[in-house]
Formats: structure tokens, C-alpha cells, sequence
């Protein structure tokens, strides 16, 4: 039988509530008709979508990054910031587009006001100078009588935005970055950048641009270490290639190989938490330094655009994926293990919120019809995850069925997927398990040491017929969250998860 097992004192830390973060960029349409369309009647006075901004309270949102990604490597902040008409255009190299600049540093931070959120800022180590880093944390967070603090003031802002989190460069590993840079260049470089930061505002948290491999980390943790609060990695998940197999093999061979996704990154993680370890054992540092993993999510249908001049114009849709049933569940056991991994992780921003691979999905209204948006399936699994789960991380000790993933180094995946957690205050206990079979229900005897539940509970769940199930403008809610009431709970109980489906399980705890 299989067997989950929760104790109520054996405990993996607790979860940052950071870990529940996003990000937007300016791409495709994530920014412009996405979050900020002050031409639309949706708009409210500072040109954010309203219907945008109540999904993503939905989403309870803790931190947003901005303004890239790969558009960061080019971007000049003083070119956002000022009177709009002045504000130039100019061509985005990162994304074959225009940019208008209409949106610019402080009507982010609108944004994150308006989403309850703080700010998360990424400057420019592509294509950007020292001199330019120094003076944007001096706008955003300057007390003093100095120039660019006098600025923000000239704009409309008294006081200081207080931006805590700031990113040292986007991705700078890559040959798709601007200013494109080895191990060594990026951390001597970083290093200037990071401690003229810190002058400015020593209370600012820097964000070291990771790799997800070990040689890049472990020079950026050596030369970096003494000056950076996080390291990044980023993790975009895709299935392996089915071909030349019935459609029906195809389908199922994708999902789970896509499921096998979060498995292998957490081993990253592992991997990636003991090198920092290992650093800071080596070079004496003393402070913690923990893992953002700023940018994850499933993307590989709607690729990068080629670069062709004609297509060159304002917002143009770009990576606009539409997500599945089994989109969702790679989620929900993302969400599984970034909590899993809680000790490790001080940081995760799903890319990207509207439009761009994202949870929401707009489009222009008009006086025939004023539905702007729909929720694609993935926002389900990061609701449920913020609305049913408690702060700290349980140990739980899952027996069960698993498959052989096909993925490298991946081995056998367990068909349940299980993080508990729990909410001390409100003496709550939240049992989140992914059921990855695509065909059947799995049954499983859960049982709780140290600790009581009372007999009745709630049962929160998302499924549909169908791993390859999208929701749509037409059929907005073909997959969205239930909750069906648990009675007579004894410990231990079975249950039985249903088929393709993410769910919570909540507990009243006795005591
Ligand atoms: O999120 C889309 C892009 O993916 C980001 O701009 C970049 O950082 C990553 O490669």
C-alpha cells in the first residue's frame, strides 16, 4: 500500500515567503497590454489593468522582478523616468521590438504598490556602467540633498521607493546576452558593481547571476561571495521529444517527461546549496547566501523569434504559450519542491505573469465584449499554493509507485508528489500531493505521527478529463480549483488522489 507519512516535529525550516514570487519584462505583450494600457478602459489612473491587478492579487504576490531577463542587458533606466513625451523610443535589441519607455522605474513601482509587492530591480551588467547602477539605487532609495535623489523628487516622489532587491545582470553566461561575459569577467566586473551598490545603500540585498553549472557558480560564489545575499539560477522546463509514436504514446510520453522536470532540478538545487556551502566554509564567509531561482516555468512551444527588421514594432506577441493540464501539475510539483527545498531557497519568481509564458492571458476589450482575460491553467496550482499551504515545511515520508523517467540522471520518479506544510497560528496542516499518473487514481494510507487532525477537512483539487486540457477566452474554467469538504478523517485514513491532479488537503489540527 502506498503510504504517506507526516510528524508533526520533524521539520525542514521555514518557507520564505519570497519563494511565491514573479517577474515581468519588458517582452512581447507582458508589459504593454499586459499590466500597463492606459489607453484601455480597464486602466485605472496610473495605467495598470485592473481586471491584471485583481489576478494577480489572486496570486498574493511577495516580490516582483523587473524589468528583465535578457532586456535588462540593455536597459538604460534614465530613459523611463521623466516627463512620458520626452521619454525616448528606442530599438530593444533583446527582443526585436520597440520600446516606448512609457513604463519606466516608477511606474513599476506603482505596479508593485498596487499588487501589494515589493520591487525586485535588475540592472544593466550587459551594456550598463557602474556609474549608472550607482545612481539608480541613489533615485530609488536616496534620502540625502544629491542629484538623482533630488530627481525622483522632481518626478513626483518624496520619499525614497526603498528597493531592497537588486539583481547584479540577467544571464550574462548566455551568447544570447548583451555584453555576453565568461565566469571570470562576470564576477571581476559584478564585484565593482556590487560594492558600489552597497556604498549607496548598504541595506540592499544583491542577487549574483548564477549559471546552473557548477564551474560558473563556484567562481561567481569565490569572487562574488563577500558582497552577495543570493545566487540566481534559472530553470524552464520542456519534455523530451516524442516522435514517430501514436499520438496517444506521444501525449503520454511528453507528460511525463515533463513531470520528471522538477525532480531534476531539485537535485540541482542540492547540488548548487552545498557549493555555496563549500564556499563559505573555504572563503570564511560568514553570512548566509541563498538560491533565487528568479526565473522557472514550463516554456518550450512558443520559441525566440528570429530577428528580422519588419517585425520590428511596439509589444509584438512573443512567447505566448498556451498551458495545459499537464503544464499544471509540472507547477504544482515545482511548488512542491521549491518548499521542499526551503532551507535552500530564499527566493523563486515564476516568468513571466501576463502574456509572456504566463499565468494570465489578455487581450484588448471593446464595447462588445469586456472579458480581457482568462487564467490559463498554471494560475491554479500558484493560488492553491499560496492560499493553502502554512509557513513551515514538514519532513513527510512518502512509499509508492514510480516510474522510470527516460531523462538523464532522472531515475524513478514517484507517481505522488508530496510537500506538507504547516500554519502554527492557525494550528493548520496542508498536504499537497501531485498525482502524475495521466490514467489512473492512486490510493494512499496517510498517516500523521505526533500530532491530531480533527475528523473533518478540506479536499482542494484541480484535474480535467484530459493531461492535454487548456482553458481558453470561450472555456475560461474548463480547469480550475475545487473544494470538496472531508468527513469522518481517522489517522490513519486512505485516500484516494484522482487521476492527472493536483491537490491540497487541509487539516484542523486537535490541541
Ligand atoms: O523569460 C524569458 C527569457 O528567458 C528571459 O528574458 C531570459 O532571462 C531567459 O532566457
Amino acid at each position: 500500500m502506498n503510504e504517506i507519512r507526516i510528524d508533526l516535529r520533524r521539520r525542514l525550516g521555514r518557507i520564505d515567503r519570497k519563494t511565491y514570487g514573479h517577474f515581468v519584462e519588458h517582452l512581447g505583450r507582458c508589459v504593454y497590454q499586459g499590466i500597463y494600457e492606459p489607453e484601455s478602459p480597464l486602466a485605472d489612473s496610473s495605467g495598470l489593468r485592473r481586471d491584471v491587478l485583481e489576478a494577480a492579487r489572486g496570486l498574493q504576490i511577495p516580490i516582483l522582478r523587473w524589468p528583465g531577463g535578457n532586456f535588462a542587458s540593455g536597459y538604460h533606466w534614465l530613459d523611463g523616468v521623466g516627463h512620458r513625451s520626452e521619454r525616448p523610443r528606442r530599438v530593444d535589441l533583446a527582443w526585436n521590438a520597440i520600446e516606448t519607455n512609457q513604463f519606466g522605474t516608477n511606474e513599476f513601482i506603482e505596479c508593485c504598490r498596487a499588487m501589494g509587492c515589493e520591487p525586485y530591480l535588475c540592472a544593466n551588467l550587459g551594456n550598463g556602467s557602474i556609474d549608472e547602477a550607482q545612481a539608480w539605487v541613489e533615485y530609488c532609495n536616496g534620502s540625502n540633498d544629491t542629484a538623482y535623489a533630488n530627481l525622483r523628487r522632481r518626478h513626483g516622489y518624496d520619499q525614497p521607493h526603498g528597493v531592497k532587491y537588486w539583481g547584479l545582470g540577467n544571464e550574462l553566461y548566455g551568447a544570447w546576452q548583451i555584453g555576453h561575459k565568461s565566469a571570470q569577467e562576470y564576477a571581476r566586473v559584478a564585484l565593482e558593481f556590487a560594492k558600489v551598490m552597497k556604498w549607496v545603500d548598504p541595506e540592499i540585498r544583491l542577487v549574483a547571476c548564477g549559471a546552473q553549472h557548477m564551474e560558473w557558480d563556484w567562481e561567481v560564489l569565490k569572487t562574488l561571495g563577500p558582497r552577495i545575499d543570493y545566487i540566481s539560477a534559472h530553470f524552464y522546463f520542456a519534455p523530451e521529444a516524442a516522435s514517430g509514436v501514436p499520438a496517444d504514446e506521444a501525449a503520454s510520453r511528453r507528460h511525463y517527461s515533463l513531470l520528471a522536470v522538477p525532480r531534476q532540478v531539485e537535485d540541482y538545487v542540492r547540488i548548487l546549496w552545498q557549493l555555496i556551502q563549500a564556499a563559505r566554509r573555504q572563503f570564511r564567509l560568514r553570512h548566509e547566501i541563498r538560491i533565487a531561482l528568479d526565473e522557472w516555468n514550463v516554456w518550450y512551444r512558443a520559441r525566440v523569434p528570429e530577428h528580422k527588421l519588419e517585425d520590428r514594432r511596439e509589444a509584438p506577441p512573443q512567447l505566448e504559450e498556451t498551458y495545459d493540464l499537464t503544464d499544471a501539475l509540472c507547477v504544482a510539483a515545482f511548488l512542491n519542491m521549491l518548499r521542499r527545498q526551503c532551507a535552500a531557497i530564499g527566493m523563486a519568481n515564476l516568468a513571466q505573469l501576463v502574456n509572456v509564458i504566463a499565468p494570465i492571458r489578455t487581450r484588448p476589450v471593446s464595447a462588445e465584449d469586456d472579458r480581457g482575460l482568462f487564467l490559463q491553467t498554471i494560475y491554479h496550482p500558484l493560488r492553491m499554493a499560496v492560499e493553502h499551504s502554512g509557513p513551515v515545511a514538514l519532513d513527510s515520508w512518502v512509499e509508492c509507485e514510480s516510474y522510470e523517467s527516460s531523462r538523464p540522471l532522472a531515475g524513478q520518479v514517484p507517481y505522488l508528489d508530496v510537500c506538507a506544510t504547516l500554519d502554527e497560528s492557525l494550528r493548520r496542516l496542508f498536504l499537497s500531493v501531485v498525482n502524475l499518473h495521466h490514467r489512473d487514481a492512486v490510493d494512499a494510507r496517510i498517516l500523521l505521527h505526533e500530532g491530531q487532525w480533527k475528523r473533518k477537512g478540506l479536499h482542494h483539487s484541480l484535474t480535467a478529463g484530459n493531461i492535454d486540457a487548456v482553458n481558453s477566452f470561450d472555456e475560461p474554467d474548463r480547469i480550475c480549483q475545487v473544494t470538496a469538504r472531508l468527513r469522518k478523517l481517522a489517522n490513519p485514513f486512505t485516500f484516494s488522489f484522482p487521476p492527472r491532479s493536483a491537490n491540497v488537503l487541509e487539516f484542523e489540527l486537535e490541541g
